[in-house]
């Protein structure tokens, strides 16, 4: 017999990156969507609201919002936004403890509701905030992952297409390294038409292209001055629930944990990873030249610093 499931997200915070990632799920019919949020009438509202654009914008994808998670019982896939954004003058960082408590509330309960899920991170400080999903919901590495590397390629992508004037379609970049200001944009792997920048652009032109990838989240906060970015975090997302929902194994930077490959250890780090059905179904480790492994282990100790505040705090065992 075919089972009539249709595959089922919640999406816990149901500010600014949570309803539009529900928003872009329903309007590619992914899945139907549950919001939850601790905002009496929020996660209500907004999904109504969508699932009232549905005759409109032709789809059938269900919506729902609940402040409470038996609404989220059984999801396969748990995205979790929820927690304080940036505001201006604010490093991620600032938001270490104030989320970390946060995420370790909602992990709690969404994982005993759905206990075979797929947790999706997006709150920051995003690395760190994966140390905290797997320690709480004690989900196998495979199925916790976060999203940040997907959004910093986006945003390289964007810039270099800019800067020559070509379709953002023919331009390939990725981004390794923890979501913060040490990430690891990746000259040598970038790309447009296949032909790698580093002929396209001076040295000069391509380290303006990297330092404002770095500081990328930080220029829209400065712009909007009362929160962060969400329409692109929200496609970032959406780009990976696509491929673990559809099985597509699509090769994404995304933060993992990693237990040797690059020789790091224990660390949730971003890295390029298969991405299917089963989470991550493969690190995929790429040869460095000594810069880049030396940036991204710079990138690695910072990472680790967060991680050692929260295990001073009680967050993660010691
Ligand atoms: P927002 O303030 O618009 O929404 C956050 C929502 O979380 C609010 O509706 C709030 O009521 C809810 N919330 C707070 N505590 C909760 C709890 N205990 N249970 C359930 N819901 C709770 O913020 P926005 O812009 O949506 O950002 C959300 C998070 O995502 C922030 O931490 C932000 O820094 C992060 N972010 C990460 C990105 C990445 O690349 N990883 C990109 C963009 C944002
Ligand atoms: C961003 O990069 C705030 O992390 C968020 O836009």
């Amino acid at each position: 017999m075919p089972r009539c499931e249709r595959s089922k997200v919640t999406v816990i915070g149901a500010g600014n990156v949570g309803a539009n990632v529900a928003q872009r799920l329903v309007e590619k019919e992914l899945c139907d969507v549950t919001l939850v949020d601790v905002v009496e009438g929020l996660p209500q509202g907004k999904a109504l609201d969508l699932l009232e654009s549905g005759p409109l914008q032709d789809y059938d994808s269900f919506l729902m919002g609940s402040n409470n998670y038996e609404a989220s019982e059984g999801s396969d896939i748990i995205v979790v936004t929820a927690g304080l954004a940036r505001k201006p003058g604010m490093s991620r960082d600032d938001l270490l403890l104030k989320n970390a408590a946060i995420v370790q509330d909602v992990i709690q309960n969404a994982a005993r509701h759905s206990p075979y899920a797929i947790i999706l991170m997006v709150s920051n400080p995003l690395d760190a905030m994966c140390h905290v999903a797997m320690a709480t919901s004690r989900f196998p590495r495979e199925r916790v992952v976060g999203m940040a590397g997907v959004l910093d390629s986006a945003r390289l992508r964007t810039f270099i297409a800019q800067e020559l004037e070509v379709s953002v379609e023919s331009t390939q970049a990725f981004v390794l390294g923890g979501h913060g200001d040490t990430m690891v944009p990746m000259v040598r792997y970038s790309t447009v038409g296949g032909i790698p920048i580093t002929e396209l652009l001076p040295p000069e032109k391509i380290d303006a292209l990297i330092q404002r990838t770095r500081e990328g989240g930080a220029e829209i906060v400065k712009l909007l001055k009362t929160g962060s970015a969400f329409y692109a975090p929200s496609a970032a997302v959406a780009e990976m629930v696509e491929s673990i929902l559809h099985d597509e194994k699509k090769i994404l930077p995304r933060a993992a944990l990693l237990r040797g490959e690059f020789g790091i250890n224990e660390l949730f780090i971003g890295v390029p990873v298969k991405l299917g059905c089963r989470g991550v179904e493969e690190v995929i480790q790429i040869s460095l030249t000594t810069e880049e492994r030396a940036a991204l282990q710079k990138s690695a100790a910072s990472v680790q610093e967060l991680v050692d505040v929260l295990k001073k705090n009680g967050f993660l065992k010691p």
